[in-house]
């Protein structure tokens, strides 16, 4: 979850480092730091608590030093103190490191530590490494060993870059487990280290991740990759191609307001070349599975967290019409735990816009692992672990690079990745042939257009964010398809608003949650026009009795609905397989519009993290 940046070559690292860290600054951001080597050995550090405005305030000057490492932090063990951001150091000075993930042996490490007459100095767990490192330099062990020893020793998903004080002209970097990628980036003669992509862009789009296991010793001229027995790993770097551009927030004040706005191109991109009507059919050249392996199938298991777990959810629906296939949808950290009976007869789909989360990697290895069922990765991520993990099989969602932490454009892209793979499914399966196949491409290629209708009704969601901005509770309810879109709406609510939100099915809401309604609760009813319309209408009748304000989200034209509902958003008359994409745009507007009329930090909300990496 923390943001990793590092430097070497022959320009100034302080500024690099410290323009990566604002490019990271989505990742984690309690607390940041950087240290920086000058080639006479000099070490510079500098670390604050609090948003990276302390720590570029605190720089007076810029350090001096062609290397150098910097991190974003999301605490888990310790505080949010001075003390307990990046970059920490061993005592001696001659090992420094930042850090992400969580060295889960910790404690019996800082008893060893300690038994060597080592204390640590922060409350963190990420001090035990360059304290290891540091003790095993002084039994005479060079940089190599010792790095290499200690990412023996730790336990758990880790990431860690480090700087060798004695040799300014190097770094190091490795990836153990799923606790967050790093990526190097290959430029002229400099290399650079991030925990993901859009750090490096501005310098290079010439990356290579680290799989899993791997460490790198890195310098301007020479770079060793190595697996943790020591094989040599060629360094291979692929062209990128998200654009720098992209990256930045334009005309709009928030990056999710960007994302939001700029869904209907990203809809696009993502069906571009894979849904076509004529002939009616879908290409995932990406998907790595022959006709014969699609028939074959019996059950589909979708998995992810939060989002894209909601998008999963509205992929069960895919599956379940448009293939033909029995689905479920499971949320990635309860799934890995349990004892699921799955075998080659069973997709499993794992939806993760990073590709990183470490809930949905363990669920995929825990599926590759035991079961050796297909697997399908749903990423906005190439060469990401997600992509790994599922042999190659893909599909990208090509929205560019989504920063806002709250996801928006990656949750459209993903339910609409789903549906095209659902047809995949049921073209090869027989279940979708002829006219039925055309409906339903026909449909898909109608979402771009109509988000972009009900992108004009944002006037209407700024209202209710205006209107609705002191209550303390939200629901949201949405039967059928529509359910997903309700969790979604409470979601976003939730993390980025601080408004207490449930998303329900409305038909659940008479088992208790109804007892909660009154006047000071509004409700979002997600109510277009599908087959489940009528019995919408009754629960919005039921919370009405009660005296809740009903914010209706309906089809337009909708004379009767509009009439009943104290405020209602329309959305353009659609297929119902498409309606989800056009509802989630009040779902995420209302949040929106609340977060800010509360003044909330929209794309920084407290306590989350853009790529969840520890469990
Ligand atoms: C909410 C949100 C999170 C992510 C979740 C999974 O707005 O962004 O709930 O959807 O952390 O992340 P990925 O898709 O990267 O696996």
């Amino acid at each position: 979850m923390c943001g990793i940046i590092g430097y070497v070559g022959k320009q100034a690292a302080g500024p690099i480092v410290l323009e990566g860290l604002q490019r990271l600054n989505y990742r984690g951001y309690d607390s940041s730091g950087l240290a920086v080597l000058d080639h006479d050995g000099a070490l510079a550090v500098m670390k604050r608590a609090g948003k990276l405005a302390e720590l570029e305030a605190s720089l007076t000057t810029p350090p001096a030093g062609r290397t150098g490492i910097g991190h974003t932090r999301w605490a888990t063990h310790g505080a949010v103190s001075d003390g307990n951001a990046h970059p920490h150091l061993s005592s001696d000075g001659a090992a420094i490191v930042v850090h992400n993930g969580i060295v889960e042996n910790y404690r019996a490490l800082r008893e060893r530590l300690a038994a060597a007459g080592v204390e640590c100095r922060s409350e963190t767990d990420s001090e035990v490494i360059p304290q290891l490192i540091g003790l095993y330099l002084r039994e005479g062990h060079d940089f190599d060993e010792a790095f290499r020893r200690v990412l023996g020793e730790i336990e758990g998903g880790n990431a860690v870059v480090a700087m060798e004080r004695r040799r300014p002209e190097r770094l190091y970097a490795a990836r153990l487990g799923n606790a967050g990628g790093i990526v190097l980036g290959v430029g002229g003669d400099e290399m650079f280290v991030a925990s993901d992509v859009p750090a490096l862009l501005p310098h290079t789009t010439l990356v290579q991740p680290l799989a899993n296991g791997q460490w790198a010793r890195i310098g301007a001229a020479e770079t060793t990759i190595r697996d943790l027995d020591g094989a040599e790993v060629a360094l291979a770097p692929q062209r990128v191609s998200m654009d720098p551009v992209a990256v930045a927030k334009g005309p709009y004040t928030h990056f999710m307001q960007k994302e939001i706005m700029e869904q209907p191109r990203a809809l696009s991109d993502c069906i571009r070349g894979r849904a076509h009507v004529n002939p009616a059919g879908v290409s995932l050249e990406d998907v790595r599975l022959s006709d014969d392996q699609l028939r074959s199938l019996r059950r589909v298991l979708i998995v992810g967290m939060g989002t894209s777990m909601h998008a999963g959810m509205v992929g069960r629906y895919y599956m379940e019409s448009l293939a033909g296939l029995p689905t479920d949808c499971d949320n990635a950290s309860e799934f890995r735990y349990r004892a699921p009976l799955l075998g080659p007869e069973t997709l499993v789909v794992a939806v993760t816009q990073s590709g990183e989360t470490v809930d949905t990697l363990g669920a995929m290895a825990q599926v590759r692992d035991h079961w050796g069922a297909p697997r399908v990765a749903i990423t906005n991520v190439e060469e990401s672990e997600a992509t790994r993990l599922a042999a190659g099989s893909a599909i990208y969602l090509r929205c560019g690079p989504e920063i806002g932490v709250a996801s928006t454009k990656t949750f459209m892209a993903s339910m609409a990745a789903l549906y095209v793979l659902a047809c995949r499914i049921g073209a090869a399966r027989g279940h979708l042939r002829g006219a039925t196949l055309e409906r339903a491409i026909d449909a898909l290629l109608t979402a771009p257009g109509i988000v972009d209708r009900t992108l004009a009704q944002a006037e209407i969601c700024r209202e209710v964010g205006r209107v609705c901005q002191d209550v303390e509770h939200m629901l949201y309810l949405g039967r059928g398809l529509q359910y997903p879109l309700a969790m979604e709406g409470a979601l976003k609510c939730k993390e980025i608003s601080y408004i207490h939100a449930e998303g329900y099915p409305a038909g659940e809401m008479k088992h208790g949650p109804i007892a909660l309604i009154d006047r000071s609760m509004p409700v979002v009813a997600l109510a277009p026009r599908d087959p489940l319309y009528d019995k919408m209408w009754s629960n919005i009748q039921q919370v009405q009795a009660r005296d809740a304000t009903v914010i209706a989200v309906g089809t337009e034209g909708d004379a009767e609905l509009e009439a009943a509902a104290d405020v209602f958003i329309p959305i353009p008359a659609c297929d119902p397989l498409i309606a989800p994409f056009a509802t989630a745009i009040p779902a995420q507007l209302i949040a929106y519009y609340l977060a800010t009329a509360r003044g909330a930090d929209v794309d920084q909300p407290r306590h989350l993290a853009k790529t969840v990496t520890v469990e």
